[in-house]
Order: C-alpha cells, then structure tokens, then sequence
C-alpha cells in the first residue's frame, strides 16, 4: 500500500476523506458535538445509533411487557447468537466462542483451566507490555495453585516491540503457557500470532492471546494460526458500550480437554434441571457462569454488525491509512517540538492507535480535552508516565479529524497552555 501523502494542510485531509469508501458507515454513529474529535475508541468505541432504539426494544418491550418470557423468545441463547458474530471477525468457528463475564474473568477460567491441563509444567510466559489486569490474574492463579508456579515475562529492548528472541529464550519444556496481548495496550505493538503460536506449540505449550486492542481493528485469524485459547473486549473497537460483556474462545478440539474453574449454573449440561450435582456442558457453554446479563450483551450487537457491513479487510486498511497520516504529520509538525513516537513505526506491527511521547503528556492530554477555544476538543488517552495514546477507528474517524487533533497539539505546545492545567489525576484516564 502507498502511504505518502501529499501535504500537511487540512485540504489534503479533506481530499483524503473525499476518496474514502468507509466514510458513511461515520453516520451510524452517534456524533452530537461536532466540536469535538474522539481519538480514545480503543478505551471505549463510540455508540451506534442504532444500538438507542435496540436498547428501548429491549427494554421496553422485551423486558416491560415479555417479561420472563422473553428468556425463551430470545435471551437464552444470546452469548451464542452474537459470539457468532464476533466468531466472523476473529477467524473462529461458531462453536468456538462465547460472550459472557468480563476479559479478567474470562482469563481466569483459562489460564486455570490451562494450567490444570498442563500439569508438571510449571512456566507461564508473558511480556512488560501485557495488561496489569492479566498479569494480576495470573499471579492471583499462582498463589492459589500453591505457588509452584512461576510467570517470566519477555523484555522489551526499545520500549516499544518485543523481539520473538525475548519470548524464545523463555519458552521451554516446562512451560504450561503463554499469555499475551496481541496488541499491547500501551506501544500499540502487534505480535504475529501465528509465527509466536507455533513457536509455543513446539515447546508443548498452549497460548492464550487478549485480542481487546485488535478485535474491530486488526485482522484476526485465531483458526488459521491455529490458537487455542484468547480472550477480549467488546467494549472498545467493536463499540459494545461501558462494561458490555467480553468473549472467549477455545480451539474446538481442546473444548472437552479443559475444565472451567467456576462451577456455574449456566455451565452446566441442564441449568434449567436443578441438579444439585454439576455436570458441565460438552460444550464452549461449560465456560458460561451466571445469568447473562441481557441488556449490555445486546448492546454489542449493533456494532458487530456494522463491522461486519463494512468488512474487517477495509477497516484495517484505513486504520493503517488514517495512522501513517498522523505518523505523517507528527513527524512533520510536533517531533521539532519535541514529541517523540512511541509505536511501532512499521504498520505491519502497529495496532490501531499511535502513542505520543511527551515528558508533559499528562498536561497536554488535559489541555487538548479542555480545548484552547471553544471550537475544537480532542479526546485522546493518556498512559503514564509520558504517553498520549491517539486511536483511530476505520468506521468513524477522519483525515481531517486527525490533521485537527495534531494542529490543537502544535498550538497547545506552542503556547504553553498546557501550563494552566493543574497537576492532580482524575480516576480514570
Ligand atoms: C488488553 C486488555 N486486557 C484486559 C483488560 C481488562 O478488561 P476487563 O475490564 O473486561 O476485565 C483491558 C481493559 O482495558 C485491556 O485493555
């Protein structure tokens, strides 16, 4: 793909626009300030509008007036109907999939179920730049196992990517698995699944990849590379909404190998007996738990179909499009202000979002959601200690919105007006 582009002023970023063939599917969202450019999709996606009157269905007619009846008509088999919507995207079969819990709790049912299948090894290989929910989860798994167990992450030697030498070096015959963000959260950093999971495997180890910051922006083929265990959010580029529920999946012929920590109800063969012995389904429902919860799981809907409408091949494409323009111009207009990259600068290894590095990162991500006048605000995210993370989205984001966000950033810089920004954090960034 070409990637030069022809000038740093905003009517280039119009005439990229102009050519865009994803630029409708902009209007299935809901966009009520134009004054202001959300560059944070990878923390939480935008909301669909269709997803409002969905809700208002579910709502008023499923639950007002159906009531209990509607588990029956159509909540029952919810985490199955949209898992096999998130399947298409993510290169797994039906039966492979399910939507329920959150992704630390998903995560806990198959790193332990992993563990448990593995047993005499010992090893579980991660990297610095997993996210502290995994490792936290991981380490809570040790400590309950009895502690025999030892996770050893993969170093990074830039900051940024994590060599396959790194993770090489670690991974041994007594290593019971490896458990890594395919994208990682903070360098935008995209390991090749396929090259890492046949690796693990040529060392008896299984592999579970946290696909939250690829799923709805990288392609994803779990079936082809052949993985056996991943897990993730719907809640940032597949834009299920704040705290929709997370999805696991499990290779088809590991399924009835693996035992779910968490006896449930939901998971077993019959909830609807009233057994008081468990006896867990023969099926990816042994990974259920409780009661789905009915109203965020249908919020999800929505945008897996518009992901799905506008095809996960354009999607990328675009994302990398809109991420080598803002490459572009940071190298052009902010890195002589001193600005640094924080990504990966091959595209081929770069999720969907840019990180910005800055020693005045968080003063500068504050100043930019304040706005300098009234007429523009951006939404970035910040990540200590120096990171401004800017994610793009192929459904929803512009040229222009981009060629927008780093001019507000050159004219933050340039005036100082970061300086005004108080140094005390909110609780979330
Ligand atoms: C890569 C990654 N894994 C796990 C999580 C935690 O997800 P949850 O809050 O659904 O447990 C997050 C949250 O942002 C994340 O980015």
């Amino acid at each position: 793909m070409k990637n030069s582009f022809e000038s740093i002023d905003i009517f280039a970023a119009k005439r990229l626009d102009s050519k865009d063939n994803l630029k409708s599917f902009r209007n299935e969202f809901v966009n009520s300030d134009p004054t202001t450019i959300y560059l944070d999709g990878n923390s939480l996606g935008r909301l669909p509008k269709r997803t409002i009157p969905l809700l208002d269905n579910v709502i008023n007619k499923e639950w007002g007036n159906d009531l209990i009846g509607s588990w029956n008509k159509s909540w029952y088999d919810k985490p199955y109907r949209v898992g096999n919507k998130l399947a298409k995207l993510i290169g797994a079969k039906n039966e492979e999939v399910i939507i329920t819990d959150s992704t630390s709790i998903n995560l806990y049912k198959l790193v332990y179920a992993a563990l448990r299948h593995q047993s005499g090894r010992t090893k579980i290989i991660s990297d610095v730049f997993n996210f502290p929910s995994d490792l936290y989860v991981i380490q809570g798994i040790i400590k309950e196992l009895g502690g025999n167990h030892k996770l050893e992450l993969a170093q990074s030697e830039d900051g940024i990517t994590i060599c396959d030498d790194a993770l090489n070096n670690l991974i041994d015959e007594n290593t019971a698995l490896v458990v890594l963000s395919h994208t990682a959260f903070k360098s935008g950093f995209v390991y090749d699944m396929k090259k890492i999971t046949e690796l693990a495997h040529s060392k008896g180890a299984l592999v579970l990849w946290d696909l939250s910051h690829s799923a709805g922006a990288v392609e994803i083929n779990l079936n082809d590379a052949n993985a056996d265990l991943a897990v993730g959010c719907t809640y940032k580029y597949l834009n299920g909404g704040p705290g929709s529920p997370a999805y696991l999946y499990v290779r088809e012929d590991i399924i009835d190998k693996l035992e779910s920590p968490i006896w449930g109800w939901f998971g077993d063969q019959d909830p609807f007996a009233f057994n008081p012995e468990y006896k867990p389904a023969a099926s990816i429902k042994k990974f259920l738990v409780g009661t789905p919860p009915v109203i965020s799981l249908s919020a999800i809907e929505p945008g897996l179909d518009i992901t799905l409408k506008a095809g996960i091949t354009n999607i990328r494409e675009k994302n990398i499009r809109l991420s080598e323009y803002m490459i572009f111009l940071i190298n052009n207009i902010l890195v002589p202000l001193g600005f640094s990259i924080g990504s990966p600068l091959d595209s081929s290894i770069r999720g969907s979002h840019v990180s910005l590095v800055h020693p005045e990162a968080y003063r500068i991500s504050k100043a930019m959601i304040r706005g300098i006048k009234d007429d523009l605000k951006v939404i970035p995210d910040y990540r200590k200690p120096n990171n401004i993370r800017l994610s793009v989205s192929g459904i929803y984001s512009s040229f222009e919105e981009i060629n927008k966000a780093i001019t507000l950033i050159k004219d933050i810089s340039d005036t100082r007006y970061y300086e005004t920004i108080a140094m005390p954090k909110e609780l979330v960034t």
